[in-house]
């Protein structure tokens, strides 16, 4: 337990065990795709999944592009509605294309759900789910998730991206903000 920001922090997942598991995640999907040709598009989830767009794709060792897709959903911060909307869309088709959604947590699976649902309809060649964090806790929709970072309890985190009212962001690692209000 330490403290950042005047807030107590514990460290669930340090930066050695995340770059371990983005360079793993990165080696399967180098694997995976090999042989798919240049139409891999990875899709960020804004804003949590920035940081770990920008090192899972590193780790990936094919031409790639990156998109980013910027997302509103609406209920109140513990109730998520599962009604989504996109705030800032794709600026390529991806038609064609092998997309590889990559979020930063699957907690309830509706935003997931709801993006593999609108992708769908833009016929690409084949989408697939890469996230670093599943709250299966918290699960309402059942999501598949292809790469799979971590599994970890029902727990609010942020660090690595995430974020507590927009804070955190900047923490190198995931942390447990202790105390209900952070
Ligand atoms: P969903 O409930 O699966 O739709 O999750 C949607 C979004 O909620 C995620 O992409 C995150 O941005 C945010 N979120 C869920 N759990 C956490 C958390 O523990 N910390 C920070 N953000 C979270
Ligand atoms: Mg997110």
């Amino acid at each position: 337990m330490f403290s950042y920001q005047g807030k107590h922090c514990r460290e669930l997942l340090s930066t050695t065990a995340i770059a371990e598991r983005v360079k793993a995640l990165g080696a399967e999907i180098t694997r995976a795709y090999a042989d798919r040709g240049e139409d891999l598009v990875l899709v960020g989830v804004m804003k949590g999944s920035v940081i770990f767009l920008s090192d899972l794709a590193r780790a990936i060792d094919l031409p790639l592009q990156m998109e980013l897709i910027g997302i509103a959903s609406y209920g109140d911060s513990t109730k998520s509605s599962g009604v989504v909307q996109i705030t800032s869309d794709l600026t390529k088709p991806i038609e064609g294309k092998d997309v590889i959604i990559v979020e930063d947590i699957v907690d309830t699976g509706l935003t997931v759900s709801y993006l593999l649902e609108n992708f769908r309809t833009r016929q690409p060649r084949s989408v697939k789910v890469a996230a670093l964090l599943h709250k299966p806790e918290r699960s309402v929709v059942k999501v598949d998730i292809h790469y799979l970072g971590f599994t970890i309890p029902n727990e609010f985190v942020v660090g690595y991206g995430l974020d507590f009212a927009q804070r955190y962001r900047n923490l190198p690692g995931i942390m447990v903000l202790e105390g209900g209000e952070h």
